[in-house]
């Protein structure tokens, strides 16, 4: 039987909106809370290096608040590590981090840094974290994660996203059968698998359907969705249109 799957709401752009005013309006805790009573599962939160959205005192805040857990996005320095040994969070997925980037535009390129990211990880599942690594759909990378001791690959559904928003239907279906494929050589190697970035109603179908897929973190579109119909409306959606194509 196909496992449930979860949703992951990430709130980094409520924290966004607040940012561009300064002050404390909109504030992330809330919409977390909003998210748990739409029938969210998670709540991811991405700490970046410069703060841009999320900050110290907003994981803070979600720690002592959330009573879903919480899954901790981090680049793999050692101030981040340091920040989710101290918290303990359900989950940490490490992440690519570039300063000139507008969002995580690629995958962890765990085979050229398995030894680092190895002993990068360990105090982190030793403290009690489930550890994802989020990669591009590579075989690569894929086994790299396993082999380093990972619990979780999240795959990066961007270029899937990308394409169908741009029209470019071969690359989304192309995109969507490498997804397929990794998402099989994943689950084959005792990895746990997630997917996300830039999921929409129209793109989360096809993936909500891969069986071996079991979270989707979706942020982004949805917060953009809560301007239009209220933040609860648009989650409820998602599960929605979620579990229909689980079904
Ligand atoms: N998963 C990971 C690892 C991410 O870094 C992000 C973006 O922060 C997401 C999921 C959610 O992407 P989006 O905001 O485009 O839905």
């Amino acid at each position: 039987m196909t496992p449930p799957l979860r949703l992951g709401v990430n709130i980094d752009h409520v924290a966004t909106v607040r940012n561009a005013r300064g002050g404390d309006l909109p504030d992330p805790v809330r919409a977390a809370r909003i998210a748990e009573a739409a029938g969210a599962d998670g709540i991811t939160a991405h700490l970046r290096e410069d703060r841009r959205h999320i900050s110290d005192a907003d994981i803070e805040a979600l720690m002592d608040a959330l009573t879903l857990p919480l899954n901790f996005e981090m680049a793999a320095t050692d101030e981040m590590q340091a920040i989710a040994l101290r918290h303990k969070p359900h989950a940490v997925c490490i992440v690519p981090e570039r300063r000139d980037e507008r969002t995580t535009e690629g995958g962890l390129e765990v085979a050229r840094e398995e030894n680092r990211l190895a002993h990068f990880i360990a105090p982190l599942a030793e403290a009690g974290c489930r550890v994802s690594i989020f990669i591009a759909a590579d075989p690569r990378q894929i086994e790299a994660a396993a082999r380093i001791g990972a619990a979780v690959v999240e795959l990066h559904t961007g270029a899937y996203c990308d394409a169908f928003a741009e029209g470019r239907m071969d690359d989304h279906a192309e995109e969507l059968a490498k997804l397929t494929e990794m998402a099989v050589l994943a689950d084959e190697l005792g990895l746990e698998v997630h997917a996300g970035h830039g999921l929409t109603y129209d793109t989360v179908p096809p993936i909500a359907a891969l069986p071996q897929v079991v979270e989707l973190n979706i942020g982004h579109f949805l917060i953009g969705e809560a301007i239009f119909k209220g933040l609860e409306p648009a989650i409820k959606e998602m599960r929605t249109v979620m579990d229909g194509a689980r079904a």
